[in-house]
């Protein structure tokens, strides 16, 4: 057993921890120097296809933040070419689909995803990144099929998702299909990230909050619900939607262990509204830490009195570090957690 393991973990099994653990979405990104100098002239895929490179980028975080936490160094997108979607990731903008998937004929050509033979790369980086983090934990992470969908349906980022919600509510048939093909591969590339030594898994379902309570329940949790289900306890499985105040009972009941929320939601609420049974993750506004100085103190003191008291609580920002905030500041907000909480005895 990796020792350190246990805080992060323990925390996302809502158990007593000696200090609260933090770490911080998008901690592996373009605001590092040490990132910076990685990438060089490099596309985000093929770090991420690099085991060694891959490895590296996941690992300086952990040892320049001193964070609880690694997450393997890849992209919500990259399974998506094992299905046969065609596309890139442009610099500033986000991921950009060749051909955008409209049709159930589209979706049926859609390959069926083969997890060691479509992500063997990731999962070698997995392994190397493990045996660099020693008893730092690691998580893995998969785009949610919501989320996936709204990618290669409206073919490039997009505020609305108005053509992947016209697919939701006007093409039952199409919607389900892609669905079903979706949580296959998640299913799949999930447990081949657990069998390859993560100590954890995120589901990042960023864009879902644009749906109503009644039609998330209708449309996408039942899909959500199978995922969770099928990692089956054996790590601890994490949520993560931006804007998903009205969502959070929903949310509990995909059976989570962890909830993470953006700083739109009290951290209160929610164990308020899912009687205290879920791990909370979160949840500082990302302009906090770029910001830096006293609005920064405060802010990270807000966001621990109000998870005070609680056992499961994961400190984290509410959604990915932006590209200008200096690493110094998250430093410093790793040091002033762990201090203020290691007190709380
Ligand atoms: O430490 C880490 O979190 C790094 C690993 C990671 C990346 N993408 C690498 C990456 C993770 C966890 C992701 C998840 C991801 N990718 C999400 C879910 C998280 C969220 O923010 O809601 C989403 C929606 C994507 C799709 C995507 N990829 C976007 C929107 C962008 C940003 C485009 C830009 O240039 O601002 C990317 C590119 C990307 N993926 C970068 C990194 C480090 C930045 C560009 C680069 O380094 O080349």
């Amino acid at each position: 057993m990796r020792p350190k393991l246990s805080v992060f973990t323990d925390a996302c099994r809502r158990k007593e921890t000696e200090y609260t653990p933090v770490w911080f979405m998008r901690q592996a990104g373009r605001y590092l120097p040490s990132y910076r100098h990685l990438k060089g002239t490099r596309n985000v895929l093929d770090i991420a296809k690099d085991p060694a490179l891959a490895s590296e980028a996941a690992v300086a975080p952990v040892r320049e933040l001193g964070v609880d936490a690694g997450i393997i160094f890849a992209d919500i997108m990259l399974p998506l070419e094992g299905m046969g979607v065609k596309f890139r990731i442009e610099e500033n903008v986000g991921p950009v689909v060749t051909s955008p998937i409209r049709s159930l004929e589209d979706i049926s050509e859609l390959k069926a995803f083969d997890s060691e033979r479509d992500s063997s790369d990731v999962f070698d980086g997995i392994e190397e990144t493990v045996r660099k983090l020693d008893d730092t934990p690691l998580i893995g992470f998969s785009g949610a099929p919501f989320t996936l969908a709204g990618y290669i349906v409206e073919g490039r980022p997009s505020r609305e998702l108005e053509k992947t919600k016209a697919m939701m509510y006007g093409d039952p048939d199409a919607w389900k299909a892609l669905m079903t093909k979706l949580t296959s591969m998640v299913k799949s590339y999930l447990d081949g990230q657990i069998g390859h030594g993560v100590d954890a898994v995120q589901l990042f379902d960023s864009w879902v909050g644009c749906l109503s309570a009644e039609d998330y329940s209708r449309y996408v949790l039942p899909y959500t619900r199978e995922i969770i289900e099928s990692v089956g306890g054996r790590v601890p499985t994490i949520h993560f939607c931006a804007d998903s105040g009205s969502l959070i009972e929903k949310f509990r009941s995909t059976k989570a262990d962890v909830l993470s929320v953006d700083w739109r939601t009290n951290i209160g609420d929610v164990w308020m509204r899912c009687e205290e049974k879920v791990a909370v993750q979160g949840n500082l506004d990302p302009v906090v830490p770029l910001v830096g100085g006293d609005v920064m103190k405060r802010g990270t003191g807000e966001v621990l009195r109000r998870a005070q008291n609680h056992n499961g609580h994961i400190f984290s920002l509410g959604h990915g570090v932006l590209k200008e905030t200096p690493p110094e500041n998250l430093r410093r907000i790793v040091q002033i957690v762990h201090e203020k909480t290691r007190l709380r005895a």
